[in-house]
């Protein structure tokens, strides 16, 4: 484990930041590589430990998947070309691989298990192993199939239709991939519109996919054909300097590739409605994903409400919000939003807990935070807790301390953003 010293008291974040690939596409690219005939060719792939397990995966599955000039090569055979692995699949710290890989194995004719890391070991798995044992796939784990190991004996699957309890995009996925392999058609319903990058994937590699207000329809049996993938830059990556920007005084970011996606976006939106000083420049809407580029300056921020049908737009921003709601005048209160607890760690304790550690105003609450600003922030020993989000918005939240600053288990950073602090450091001057 290790424990970084953190740099506090800047002034001014200034320059450009080519934002690294998005991380639930990257793993979506290798996967839809993997299923489709042919060979695709992917660029911008984020390297990124989350990523690097779902490639080791798809080895494990007789996927051959070459890497040469920063461009990753990947040799489909159809769902067919997957292979029994000989060895345990290991996902790591990922969600997305473990959620989405089940709903490609239930349609499997043959027998694997997945495990993971001692995070993935507590998030429930129920929600996708529960609609594909209604379609007919043979799958188990602790507790009645809700948590790691997840083993799988696949098969012959009927179609699905299926109301999601909770808005995930990594359900819906898993439940799109078995739907493929389906006798006929699936339908399934969301409850508030989540991440679309696995319908937009579809139709990439020649499939179809149908969305009718929050009902989306897959028909089993579709051949998919090898494509080239350009990866745009994460959004939830960028949202870290997007609120270094304009929390911290005398910057100016441009960020450069940045994914832009609607349903993404939510971060976005938010800090608009909070005042921030951000412009989108360069927008270019590419039918398979948008990108423009982003500029953002010192901005100043009161603070607002984040609820409803945005929280799937920003899930994954909510903890650096939280810290830019610190820096804005007034009351912050975020709600429906207990998926949060069922993330990498539970996003409200760990939020609250370390950035009270750092002097700030914050209460959790049952589905959200009431945060309350503008308050200076200390310093201290805090912890990501092995949760990479928690510590990019640690390393923000750093340089407006006026004390030093200690992060506890700062290598988790690596799952989405191996490069972050070479970013941060060329923007310090
Ligand atoms: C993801 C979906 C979201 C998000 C995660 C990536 C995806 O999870 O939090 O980081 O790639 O589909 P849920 O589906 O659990 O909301």
């Amino acid at each position: 484990m290790t424990s970084l010293k953190l740099k506090t008291n800047i002034y001014g974040l200034v320059g450009e930041v080519t934002i690294p690939g998005d991380k639930s596409i990257s793993h979506r690219s290798v996967m839809f590589g993997s299923i489709a005939q042919g060979e695709t060719t992917v660029t911008n792939f984020l390297p990124g430990d989350d990523c690097l397990s779902t490639i080791s995966c798809f080895r494990k599955l007789g996927v051959t998947i070459e890497e040469s000039g920063g461009q990753l090569h990947i040799f489909g055979n159809g769902f067919e070309g997957l292979t029994e692995p000989d060895e345990l699949l290991d996902v790591g710290n990922s969600g997305t691989t473990i959620r989405l890989l089940m709903g490609i194995l239930a349609g499997r004719p043959f027998f694997s298990t997945l495990v993971g890391d001692e995070s993935i070991g507590k998030r429930p798995m129920t929600r996708v192993t529960g609609p594909l044992t209604e379609m007919g796939a043979k799958l188990d784990g602790r507790k009645n199939g809700a948590y790691t190991p997840i083993s799988i004996r696949g098969g012959q699957l009927n179609p699905i239709h299926y109301e999601l309890p909770v808005a995930s995009a990594q359900v819906k996925s898993a439940l799109i991939l078995a739907g493929l392999q389906a006798d006929g058609v699936s339908t399934i319903i969301e409850p508030a519109e989540t991440r679309d990058h696995t319908e937009r994937m579809i139709r990439h590699f020649g499939g179809e996919i149908n969305k009718d207000n929050h009902a989306i329809t897959v028909k089993g049996g579709q051949k998919l054909t090898a494509s080239t993938v350009h990866i745009p830059g994460d959004i939830s990556s960028a949202a870290f300097f997007l609120v270094a920007g304009a929390i911290i005084p005398e910057s100016e970011i441009v960020l450069k590739n940045v994914g832009l996606n609607p349903t993404r976006t939510g971060i976005i939106e938010v800090m608009k409605k909070m005042g921030a000083e951000l412009e989108i420049v360069q927008q270019n809407d590419n039918s398979f994903e948008p990108v423009g580029d982003l500029i953002i300056k010192t901005s100043n921020l009161k603070g607002t409400v984040v609820e409803g049908k945005l929280i799937p737009k920003l899930i994954d921003e909510i903890p650096i919000i939280a810290l830019m709601a610190t820096q804005a005048e007034g009351k912050t209160v975020i709600k429906d939003a207990e998926e949060l607890k069922v993330k990498e760690t539970n996003r409200i304790d760990t939020v609250v807990q370390e950035l009270k550690k750092l002097g700030a105003s914050i209460e959790a609450t049952d589905d959200g935070m009431i945060i309350y600003g503008k308050t200076k922030l200390s310093g201290g020993i805090v912890s990501s807790h092995g949760d990479h989000r928690i510590g990019m918005m640690l390393s923000i939240a750093a340089l407006l301390c006026e004390n030093n600053v200690e992060l506890e288990q700062s290598e988790a950073i690596s799952v989405s953003y191996p490069n972050f602090f070479s970013h941060l450091n060329s923007l310090i001057h």
